[in-house]
């Protein structure tokens, strides 16, 4: 298949693409298209046979449901059976944004969605591009991450061209997202709310609203809520090792593990923040990337997945990544960087 990537004004998306866009969601096939958040994948949500293109462009397990996009309420009060008092106070503070909500289900949404599960997860998204394609499709949208599966979710045009390139006919490209991790996942079903995926929306922005919120951490044999989070989701082709702790002790670390790895003829990347940028510049690692600020989590976030495609790119054997606080959008970037280095992970 020809796939067409066609630049679109984040601030003012032009009518035209997005009504490219549209006819092709309309007429059943994939568009990928950027949010505030990740690129997403998206397809006619409220058709079977579109949805389950999306797994197999991605080779996406069938049993990972997918999230509803939409772009006001009313579209959502046609996918929920029942709002709680915690849903509207979500919507009223965070939609459009970076939040997803679980809820349950009517029977317009197709079951290939959900997985087979009762709820639906459903997000109104706040870029202007996402939210005028669902406007001009007129239905919603259910999209995950436009990467093929197993690789870091995509925050520019060229990580989707890279993943998607021959498999979808249209790309819509308006450059870097802004928060740069996906969704925070929230079970607001019922029940005390709890974050099934740490993302775009604090817990200390949840809690600021909704007062008590949980945290859905299922220990090793258990198996999470969000039946996404059972997979170890970024497996770069190196090793990759995390790091966190006090700076010194950090660069100390990192300075050892690239004389090792140099000994042993790897090739070794460093991710790290600006502040420990020019120590470890000083051991010459093969790749430096400077993630941000370690005052600008939001920084780091941006920046995060572009990083460990990029020592994907460039064939690190070996790859170094500094961890930042958790609290806030730090606890996000943690916990796909907890993922990636699977067991991988020192803290010193
Ligand atoms: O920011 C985002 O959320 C991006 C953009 C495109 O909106 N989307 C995204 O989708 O990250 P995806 O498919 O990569 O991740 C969706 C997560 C998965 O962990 C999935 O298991 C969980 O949400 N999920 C989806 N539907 C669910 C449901 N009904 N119940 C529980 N978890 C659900
Ligand atoms: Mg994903």
């Amino acid at each position: 298949m020809l796939t067409k990537r066609s630049s679109i004004d984040r601030v003012r998306p032009e009518a035209e693409i997005l009504k490219e866009g549209a006819e092709w969601l309309k007429a059943g096939e994939l568009v990928a298209f950027p949010t505030e958040t990740v690129y997403g994948l998206g397809a006619n949500a409220l058709d079977a046979f579109a949805c389950a293109k999306i797994f197999e462009a991605k080779g996406r397990p069938q049993d990972n449901p997918l999230i509803v996009h939409v772009c006001n309420r009313s579209m959502a009060n046609r996918l929920v059976k029942d709002w709680t008092s915690a849903a509207d106070l979500c919507v009223q503070h965070f939609w459009p944004g970076p939040l997803t909500l679980i809820l349950p289900k009517t029977a317009l949404v197709p079951d290939i969605v959900t997985a087979g599960l009762e709820n639906v997860a459903i997000r109104m998204p706040s870029h202007p591009v996402a939210l005028g394609l669902i406007k001009e499709t007129g239905f919603p949208i259910a999209a995950p991450s436009a990467n093929l599966s197993g690789k870091p979710s995509p925050t520019r045009g060229s990580h989707v061209w890279r993943d998607m390139k021959g498999k979808i006919p249209l790309i819509l490209d308006a450059g870097a997202c802004e928060v740069g991790v996906e969704s925070t996942v929230l079970d607001v079903s019922g029940g005390v709310p709890t974050i099934l995926r740490p993302g775009g929306i604090t817990k200390e922005q949840l809690e600021e609203v909704l007062g008590e919120v949980r945290v859905d951490a299922p220990s090793e044999n258990q198996i999470p809520r969000a039946p996404g989070m059972k997979y170890r989701h970024y497996a770069p082709q190196g090793e990759l090792i995390l790091v966190s702790g006090l700076r010194e002790r950090v660069v100390q670390r990192m300075g050892q593990e690239i004389q090792k790895g140099h000994a042993r003829l790897k090739r070794v990347g460093v991710l790290c923040t600006f502040e420990s940028a020019s120590f470890l510049h000083n051991w010459t690692p093969d790749l430096l990337f400077v993630l941000g600020s370690k005052d600008r989590p939001q920084e780091v976030a941006s920046n995060l997945f572009e990083g460990l495609r990029l020592c994907d790119d460039r064939r690190m054997d070996l790859i170094l990544v500094e961890g930042i606080e958790e609290g806030g959008l730090g606890s996000a970037v943690m916990n796909r960087l907890e993922k990636a280095a699977g067991k991988r992970s020192q803290h010193i």
